[in-house]
């Protein structure tokens, strides 16, 4: 046989693989999509739930923080219209109100535990994880019916959902099929024998409701949490900030700290050697602080116990020019001194310092161009009703002078951090 013979013989064989190859591929996707679901009930919308389960649902709906992404700023609470960015482009979240045309109302109690489990919409579309039923998939039945009860109980509120903005091909229902192949499976919490009921509680808050991997996972190239990274740490899906690795106690982990600390930074927004800012202000303010104190402690329980992993090989970084450190400085003085102390001590309760602060070295330097640019405020909660706020330097400070301020930052008080270039800086959403 000539080569050009067994050559084109090689190619029509592997296009006859492929051609077989495609629809099984295609089959595939499509029972790894639909595993696991059992065919909907006959069954009508509750109309009139207890009230028992109302209460419960509605505290659940502060833990799972569903008012946080599916209200607008200033709109009517649950009745969605708030984008979610994405790098494909926005998802918008959906009206929860039992609206007959436009939220839930003609939901059944199985549908929503199907969307809520299985990530499947009521007419059977395939949802977005931006909405993240890949945590919520742990909730236990019973938790869903309870919100379920709740949702039905808010007022009405008509307003339509607004269309996705996705890029194609994330756009497409065969796109999300295949990502859901990949990277999603319903699952029910497991419970660990060998830990404590208030310890599993942690565990089922952490990574069930609360959803805390959402923004503390570290994803990959097509936003999908890396599996066992577990809360490792990564850039939010807007690109805009940190979060910092919850398994790392150089970032946002907290397997030193005493118990009630962790649970007054939940409850409370700050603790003594931490404040939140930006999104988990938003996390403290919406959802934690709501919590009750045997929830609360039961999470700071989970966290605790959390093996420590490094979510970055420390490396002593390269001292930044000389001239960045003076102009660094110079902005320092200027600007943030009055507040965090010549020596970056802070003032305790009031200002937080930022020499010996572990928020000011983590690996990625969003967090601190995001603050000093919008400036920002710890949440306002009933353990801090008053917090001190601080100010914006959007308007006085040029990228030049924030990556000067922010590497002064990184490598002052026996800090070595990366330096930060003004590039870095305006490439920050
Ligand atoms: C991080 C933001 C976020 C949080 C938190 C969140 N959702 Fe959503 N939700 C979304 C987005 C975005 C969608 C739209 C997904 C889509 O259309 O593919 C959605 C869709 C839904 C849907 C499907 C509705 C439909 O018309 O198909 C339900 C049900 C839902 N969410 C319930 C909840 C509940 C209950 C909670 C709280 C326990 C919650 N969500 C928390 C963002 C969120
Ligand atoms: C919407 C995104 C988002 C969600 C959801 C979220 N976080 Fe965060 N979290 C962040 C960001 C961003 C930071 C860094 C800013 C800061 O330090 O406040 C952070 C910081 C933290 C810190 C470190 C605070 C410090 O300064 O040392 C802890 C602890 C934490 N989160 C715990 C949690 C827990 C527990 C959950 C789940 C209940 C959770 N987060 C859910 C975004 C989120
Ligand atoms: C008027 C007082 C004030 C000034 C001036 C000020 N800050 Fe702040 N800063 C605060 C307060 C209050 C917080 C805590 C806010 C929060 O938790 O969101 C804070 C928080 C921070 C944080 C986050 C610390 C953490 O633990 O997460 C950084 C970083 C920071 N400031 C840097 C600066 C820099 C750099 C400047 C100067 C360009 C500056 N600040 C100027 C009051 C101030």
């Amino acid at each position: 046989m000539s080569a050009a013979r067994r050559l084109r013989r090689g190619a029509t064989r592997a296009m006859v693989g492929l051609a077989l190859a495609a629809p099984l591929l295609g089959a595939l996707v499509v029972w790894l999509n639909v595993r696991g679901e059992m065919p909907l009930p006959p069954e009508t919308p509750l109309t009139s739930p207890p009230s028992a389960d109302v209460a419960r649902g509605a505290y659940l709906v502060k833990a799972g923080n569903c008012i946080g992404c599916h209200t607008t700023p200033g709109g009517a609470a649950l009745a969605g219209g708030r984008p979610i960015e994405t790098p494909f482009g926005a998802v918008f979240a959906p009206n929860l109100t039992p609206d007959d045309d436009t939220g839930l109302g003609r939901w059944t109690a199985s549908e929503f535990w199907r969307a809520m489990h299985h990530g499947r919409s009521r007419n059977g579309r395939l949802l977005y994880p931006a909405f993240p039923y890949t945590s919520f998939t742990q909730m236990t039945r019973q938790d869903v019916d309870a919100v379920y009860a709740y949702l039905r109980s808010v007022p009405a509120v008509k307003q339509p959902p607004r269309a996705h903005a996705l890029r194609f091909p994330y756009s497409t229902q065969p796109a999300l099929a295949v990502w859901r192949a990949l990277y999603f499976r319903a699952g029910h919490f497991s419970t660990v024998e060998e830990q404590s009921d208030a310890w599993n509680r942690g565990k089922y808050l952490v990574e069930g409701l609360g959803h805390c991997a959402a923004c503390h996972a570290s994803r990959n190239a097509l936003g999908a949490a890396r599996l066992h990274a577990g809360l490792g740490g990564g850039l939010m899906t807007d690109g805009g900030w940190y979060a910092p690795a919850l398994s790392d106690p150089a970032e946002a982990g907290v397997q030193q700290w005493p118990r009630a600390q962790v649970v007054q930074l939940l409850k409370t927004g700050v603790s003594p050697t931490a404040s939140v800012s930006g999104p988990m202000a938003d996390v403290v303010h919406d959802s934690t602080q709501h919590l009750d104190e045997a929830d609360l402690d039961a999470m700071a329980q989970y966290l605790i116990s959390l093996p420590p992993v490094a979510a970055s090989t420390p490396t002593e970084a390269a001292p930044a020019t000389p001239e960045a450190m003076l102009r660094g400085a110079e902005v320092y003085a200027q600007a943030c001194a009055a507040c965090h102390g010549k020596q970056g001590e802070g003032v305790a309760g009031i200002y937080p310092a930022l020499a010996g602060n572990r928020a000011v070295t983590w690996p990625s330097p969003h967090n601190l161009v995001q603050m000093v640019r919008h400036g920002g405020f710890a949440p306002t909660t009933e353990g801090n009703p008053r917090p001190f706020g601080m100010p914006p330097f959007a308007q006085t400070l040029s990228n030049d002078d924030v990556a000067a301020v922010v590497t002064y930052l990184r490598q002052s008080w026996g800090h070595r951090a990366s330096a930060v270039s003004a590039l870095q800086v305006s490439r920050i959403r």
